[in-house]
């Protein structure tokens, strides 16, 4: 079992789909309601090692900054901007249904991203991944993770993975 199943075990399991895969997506903002599903997509990843748990507080808390795919109204899909600092923001929780992976889902879901952080005017984001092979198609780069400032290891304080991190700093400007 890995680690990180014991240190930290949500009580989720993957969300059983209704939608199919011809079903029409759309690409829009999370709203409140979205919070429990996208709790249990996350987390059914998050248990796995592929990316950061979020609990339901974080999720409410930066709803606001997350975009989500549809599926005949059935989240299948997320991906969300975490402004960092004035010149830097962070592309976080992307994940996908499985049955809607290769679908070109998840770079309908970030791309969106590049946008919304130019509106902001702000020009360089960074992602913390063991996706890599997905973010460098989407433009990123790897970058020696200690070039990235002080300010992106707050979350690692509550981080299960802490000093064992072992995902890729990857930075992409816009
Ligand atoms: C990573 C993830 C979001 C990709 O979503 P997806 O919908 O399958 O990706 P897309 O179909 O939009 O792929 C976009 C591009 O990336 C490429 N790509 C996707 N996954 C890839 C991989 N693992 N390795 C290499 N390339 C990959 C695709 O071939 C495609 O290339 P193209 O558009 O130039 O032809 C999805 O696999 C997922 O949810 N994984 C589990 C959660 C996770 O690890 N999230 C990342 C947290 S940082």
């Amino acid at each position: 079992m890995p680690q990180s199943t014991l240190l930290y075990s949500p009580p989720v399991s993957l969300p059983r789909l209704h939608a199919h895969l011809g079903a029409e997506v759309v690409v829009r903002r999370a709203r409140v309601g979205d919070v429990p599903r996208l709790y249990e997509i996350i987390n059914y990843y998050a248990v796995r090692g592929d990316m950061l748990p979020k609990t339901m507080d974080q999720l409410y808390n930066r709803v606001r900054s997350i975009n989500v795919a549809s599926a005949d109204g059935e989240v299948v899909g997320c991906a969300g901007l975490h402004i960092t600092w004035a010149d830097l923001s962070e592309v976080v929780s992307v994940a996908v249904h499985p049955d809607f992976q290769g679908t070109g889902l998840g770079r309908r879901l970030v791309e969106p991203l590049f946008d919304e952080a130019r509106q902001l005017g702000i020009p360089t984001l960074f992602t913390l991944t063991l996706q890599m092979g997905f973010f460098s198609r989407l433009g990123f780069r790897e970058v020696p993770k200690l070039h990235l400032p002080h300010k992106i290891w707050q979350d690692c304080k509550t981080c299960f993975k802490q000093d064992r991190c072992d995902e890729i700093a990857m930075v992409r400007e816009v």
